[in-house]
């Protein structure tokens, strides 16, 4: 069989939670930092959104990855009331191009990394706007 007909299987999860302390800049570069190197290595694609003191997070890839990431993600102090608001498989990632891009506040892109889309004043970005489509 041509590489290209093996089937690949692909799950995504989408969470909301919520920050247990109000994070800085440096914190969430420190996520932000962390969670691209970890989710290259795993193949993970994703968007992280902040705002509010509330994440919503898209993560995408290998189901097997997705598992390992998520029970760490579920240990993770720095947030809580963790809610699954899709888990389920895909055939195309809507993040190919990001191991995590990142939604916020402007004031919030101090170091002024890559893969930062701002919010509007409807607290929405080009990027977020995707984690809210019909599966
Ligand atoms: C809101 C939030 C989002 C996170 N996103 C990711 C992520 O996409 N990838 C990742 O590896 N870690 C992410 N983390 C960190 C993980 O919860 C955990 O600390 C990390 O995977 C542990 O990595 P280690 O096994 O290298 O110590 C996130 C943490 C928080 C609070």
């Amino acid at each position: 069989m041509p590489t290209s007909e093996i089937p690949t299987t692909l799950e995504r999860l989408v969470y909301t939670s919520r920050a247990t302390q109000p994070l800085g800049t440096v914190d969430l570069f420190n996520i932000l930092n962390h969670a691209r190197h970890n989710n290259a290595r795993l193949g993970i694609t994703g968007h992280l959104l902040y705002a509010d003191g509330v994440f919503t997070q898209c993560i995408e890839g290998a189901p097997q990855a997705i598992e390992q990431l998520w029970q760490s993600l579920m240990k993770d102090p720095r947030h809580e009331v963790i809610q699954v608001q899709e888990r389920s498989p895909i055939t195309q990632r809507r993040f190919a191009e990001w191991s995590m891009a990142f939604s916020s506040y402007r004031y919030l892109n101090a170091f002024n990394m890559p893969g930062f889309f701002p919010l509007d004043a409807n607290g929405q970005s080009e990027k977020s706007v995707l984690l809210s489509m019909q599966p």
